[in-house]
């Protein structure tokens, strides 16, 4: 039915606006998605899929990629739709409107999506009081949200930590988790701050404003890099997050390493180097990082694939877009009866 909607409804429609109209279902209306649910319409993920990652119990392997719920809006309806959990973000310091529109392409040839969005978000303070009353229920506090943060566009990039940081603080008593962005491509500079020089005080910062914050929980830190890094910078990372005992890596971005026009580029395009970049972190950091993988993911086989590459827990964004919430859900159940593998960290 999903695909029916969107070859003939949603594929008509401007990309953004086809978007919002998505956030907006789902956040309106949860109660069609536990219902499809409870009906067996959307598959439950079953025990087999659960897997123990950074101390956390994640109900399946395949999450919500950050940049679709910016603001937090839809968390519930996301999760009963099929996601184990959802990052939501990224959220920014301030509030701010993002790039000038039309800023959200659709690219069918390839089964991907374009973007240079920016950013757009209600900034920290307005996000933190949405998680707050989502927290406030059973049902809210039941799902594994994570949180991603970024730099707000006017903050000057020798102010970076403590921009982050001011999110950090405000948003991580909400959080299972939070992930630093320094890998989106639309934020003039941004990318820069993945060099580790920039990097140490960024996390630093971060890691130092959490624990301010949440002293009593240990609330897991991780940091999104970009395909488009070159391996040595991948290893730089990797060897950082190690040395900063970091708790994971998110692997990977968007890609700006196409001809296509402004914007990142996600889905199949990005599946090989992301797959890359995740073999290469878990063959450094044996273990002792969490690793999120995603780009690209959009079958089953892709999704063993990055699980056989080392990584813990998945994530996608532009198959969801194409394929629906069912498919999601099945590939969550699919996974926890194939591996019946619980993850050891
Ligand atoms: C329209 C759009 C907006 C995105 N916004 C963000 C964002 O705000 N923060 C972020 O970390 N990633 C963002 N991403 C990147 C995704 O989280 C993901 O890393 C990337 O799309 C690769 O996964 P996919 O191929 O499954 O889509 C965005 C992706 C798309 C398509």
């Amino acid at each position: 039915m999903y695909s029916f909607l969107y070859r003939h409804v949603l594929c008509h429609v401007d990309a953004e606006k086809a978007h919002r109209f998505g956030v907006v279902a789902f956040a309106r209306l949860p109660f069609v998605f536990r219902v499809g649910r409870s009906l067996g319409i959307i598959p439950n993920p079953g025990p087999a899929a659960a897997r123990e990652v950074m101390g956390l119990r994640f109900p399946g392997a395949v999450g919500l990629a950050a940049g679709m719920d910016k603001n937090a809006e839809a968390v519930l309806g996301l999760a009963a739709g099929g996601f184990a959990f959802v990052e939501i973000g990224t959220v920014t310091a301030r509030p701010q409107p993002g790039n000038p529109k039309p800023r959200s392409w659709r690219e069918l040839d390839v089964h991907g999506l374009r973007n240079q969005m920016g950013f757009n978000n209600e900034g920290a303070d307005a996000v933190a009081r949405r998680l707050a009353r989502l927290r406030a229920s059973a049902r809210g506090r039941a799902v594994l949200v994570g949180v991603n943060i970024g730099k707000t566009k006017v903050t000057a990039p020798e102010d970076a930590a403590t921009d982050y940081a001011y999110s950090a603080r405000t948003l991580a008593a909400y959080a299972d988790y939070l992930v630093v962005n320094v890998s989106s491509p639309n934020t003039p500079g941004l990318r820069d701050l993945q060099s580790v020089d920039a990097l140490r005080p960024i996390l630093e910062h971060v890691r130092a404003a959490a624990n301010e914050a949440v002293p009593e929980r240990h609330v897991p830190l991780l940091v999104k890099i970009a395909p488009d890094l070159a391996d040595e910078d991948v290893d730089a990372v990797t060897d950082l997050a190690l040395e900063l005992h970091l708790d994971g890596i998110v692997a990977t971005n968007t890609t700006i390493s196409h001809d296509r026009g402004p914007g990142g580029l996600s889905g199949p395009p990005v599946r090989e180097r992301a797959q890359a970049v995740v073999g290469r972190i878990a063959a450094r950091a044996s273990g002792r990082l969490a690793i999120v993988g995603v780009g690209g993911i959009s079958s089953e086989d892709d999704a063993k694939a990055f699980l056989d590459a080392g990584a813990d827990l998945l994530q996608l964004y532009t198959a969801f877009v194409y394929e629906g919430p069912r498919w999601v859900a099945k590939l969550n159940q699919t996974l926890g009866k194939l591996s019946g593998k619980s993850g050891t960290r």
